[in-house]
């Protein structure tokens, strides 16, 4: 019992598709799968950008394969699949980590913003699960975590009209999923991190009245840090979660608690 414990986290031998996996949080969440185990196969809109993580799983003794997919096109997501299925002939684990954040006032919240944010946060997650979903009801097993954001939560006072309209639409398909594909053996979960300094936050970390009213939001008083998410995607993609689905995980420094 205790030796089965401690083997739960292993990912060795499981197939992981981690996408946005040239992005900040992406690359170091597939980073991390690698680590535990994982062969990793990273997309992203250009192979080019992909190369560097390619190169740092190999380097964990894993296999990776970048693969370009816009996950906003149905065509890109079912060729990732194809690709994926073709070069390792399975898929486990699912990490849906493309996504943008566009903030405006919401009474000046330009439209091409807001569809821009449901084509790529909301439908863009829809398509990939959909895609891999079908593949692990064949399988018969499957995980997935989706990437939402505490701005799913709650309101916020920094224009998160679209952006955060749509990590909460990321949290109800993984509960729609998780309810509707358990009888598949797959678990649909998602983590929901506060505010990390990337790329995506740039501009919150460059306006220093932002920053402070991020900050004052959260009680542990920091923003997160990658490794603060990875323990949950291992969590959450491992057999430790195999009687957790349709949870949304904050990953926030009691940012959602009060
Ligand atoms: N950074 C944060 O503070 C934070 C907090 C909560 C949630 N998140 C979420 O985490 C995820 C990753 O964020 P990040 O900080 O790594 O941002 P990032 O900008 O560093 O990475 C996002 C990646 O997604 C890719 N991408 C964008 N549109 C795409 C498309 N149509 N098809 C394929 N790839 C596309 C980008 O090219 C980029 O590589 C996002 O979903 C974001 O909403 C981030």
């Amino acid at each position: 019992m205790r030796e089965a414990a401690a083997g739960m986290f292993d990912l060795t031998g499981r197939v992981a598709i981690v996408t946005g996996g040239a992005g900040a949080l992406g690359r170091d969440i597939a980073l991390g799968l690698a680590a535990f185990g994982a062969d990793v196969v990273v997309t992203g809109r250009t192979i080019a950008t992909l190369e560097k993580t390619v190169g740092e799983i190999e380097k964990l003794g894993r296999s990776a394969l970048a693969v370009a997919c816009d996950v906003s096109r149905k065509d890109d997501v079912e060729a990732l699949v194809q690709n994926t299925v073709q070069r390792f002939g399975k898929i486990d684990l699912l990490v849906t980590a493309a996504g943008i954040a566009k903030r405006f006032p919401a009474e000046d919240f330009p439209i091409e913003a807001f569809e821009q944010l449901m084509d790529i946060n909301v439908k863009g997650t829809f398509l990939c699960c959909q895609a891999v979903g079908n593949v692990m009801k064949e399988q018969g097993h499957g995980k997935i975590i989706t990437v939402s954001s505490v701005r799913a939560f709650a309101g916020h006072p920094g224009g998160y009209a679209g952006y955060g309209t749509s990590k909460g639409a990321v949290n109800l398909l993984t509960k729609q999923l998780a309810t509707e594909w358990a009888k598949y053996n797959i678990n649909v979960n998602a983590v929901a991190p506060t505010i990390f300094w990337t790329p995506l936050t740039q501009e919150v970390l460059e306006d220093e009245q932002l920053k402070q009213t991020f900050l004052s939001r959260i009680p542990m008083g920091r923003a997160a840090k990658t490794d603060d998410l990875i323990g949950s995607i291992i969590f959450l993609g491992s057999a430790a979660s195999d009687f957790i689905t349709g949870q949304v995980l904050y990953v926030d420094g009691g940012c959602t608690a009060g």
